[in-house]
């Protein structure tokens, strides 16, 4: 039978095993789909491995996308403006890479949460690999203009380049963020919570009656964002819960052909950390 993995460190917590059986339940099919730890040193070999083994499609986390785009033969033109994969399938001998966390987000945000991207003002925090993963989606969904900001500010202006819009992506600096006025969308894409935990350093004056904050991260590590996000007053803020069941759906459909329903395993999902 073919197999499916996640590839990621750590990946014990991984909710996408979980998902993608529901939705192989939810089409009668038995999807044999596992997590797989493997260092960023080990990662090519563990990947060479499953594919011995029978293995024809993966999905990549953290610290892999920009190393499986690398690995890829072949990519979406979604997944090369990006420079991170999250999707693989396997196409003879090689790999195919795409990225689906971006359409997974604008999915999220415009069918789950009702929000509409078209001409809003967008801030992205981070310019990592989810940063990158997300980006393309948002210009593609309409949004007026995207300001990214980074700790380490030469991978803000990367991503920035690697947008090719200029004048509609734009890198500011973290210490002048209060010069940047307000925004209707603030997304968390920096994995600072899953570090030291620290809280979020960011000035008031970001947030309007209307900001929405999401943080592409969830369960713990999504808390200190939100928990400025909500002292800010932003008007809603959630975490990457709805984009990983969401990019998960996208995944199962270029595997196997058929689009998953979402919201079951979503309020599953949510009500089990809730
Ligand atoms: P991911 O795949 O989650 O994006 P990554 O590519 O390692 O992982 O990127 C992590 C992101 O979180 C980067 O934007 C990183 O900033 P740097 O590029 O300056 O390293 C950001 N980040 C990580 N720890 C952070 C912290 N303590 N404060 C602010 N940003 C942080």
């Amino acid at each position: 039978a073919p197999r499916y993995a996640v590839f990621g460190q750590p990946i014990a917590h991984s909710q996408s095993p979980r998902i993608q059986s529901a939705f192989g339940k939810a089409h009668g099919i038995e999807v044999d789909y596992r997590a797989i730890e493997a260092s960023p040193e080990e990662f090519a070999a563990a990947l060479e491995a499953f594919a011995a083994d029978g293995g024809v499609g993966a999905n990549v986390t953290l610290p892999h996308k920009e190393a499986a785009f690398a690995l890829c033969a072949t990519t979406t033109s979604r997944a090369h403006r990006a420079g991170a994969v999250n999707t693989l399938l396997r196409k003879g001998e090689r790999w195919h890479g795409d990225n689906t966390d971006g359409i997974g987000l604008v999915r999220d945000l415009t069918g789950r949460h009702g929000l509409d991207l078209r001409g809003r003002r967008v801030l992205l925090l981070g310019a990592g690999g989810a940063a990158r993963g997300v980006a393309p989606a948002l210009l593609d969904a309409g949004i007026l203009e995207l300001i990214v900001v980074n700790r380490s500010p030469e991978r803000a202006d990367a991503l920035v380049d690697a947008m090719s819009e200029p004048g509609r992506v734009i890198s500011a600096y973290w210490d002048a963020l209060r010069e940047q006025g307000d925004f209707e969308l603030i997304i968390n894409a920096t994995s600072a919570a899953r570090g030291e935990g620290n809280g979020f350093n960011l000035p008031l004056s970001l947030v309007n009656s209307m900001t929405t904050a999401v943080d592409l991260n969830y369960g713990e590590a999504s808390i200190p964002f939100l928990a400025w996000a909500r002292a800010a007053g932003c008007r809603n803020s959630f975490d990457g819960l709805g984009m990983l069941v969401e990019q998960a759906a996208e995944s199962f459909q270029q595997w196997h052909g058929m689009r998953p329903e979402t919201d079951a395993i979503y309020t599953e999902l949510r009500g089990r950390d809730a």
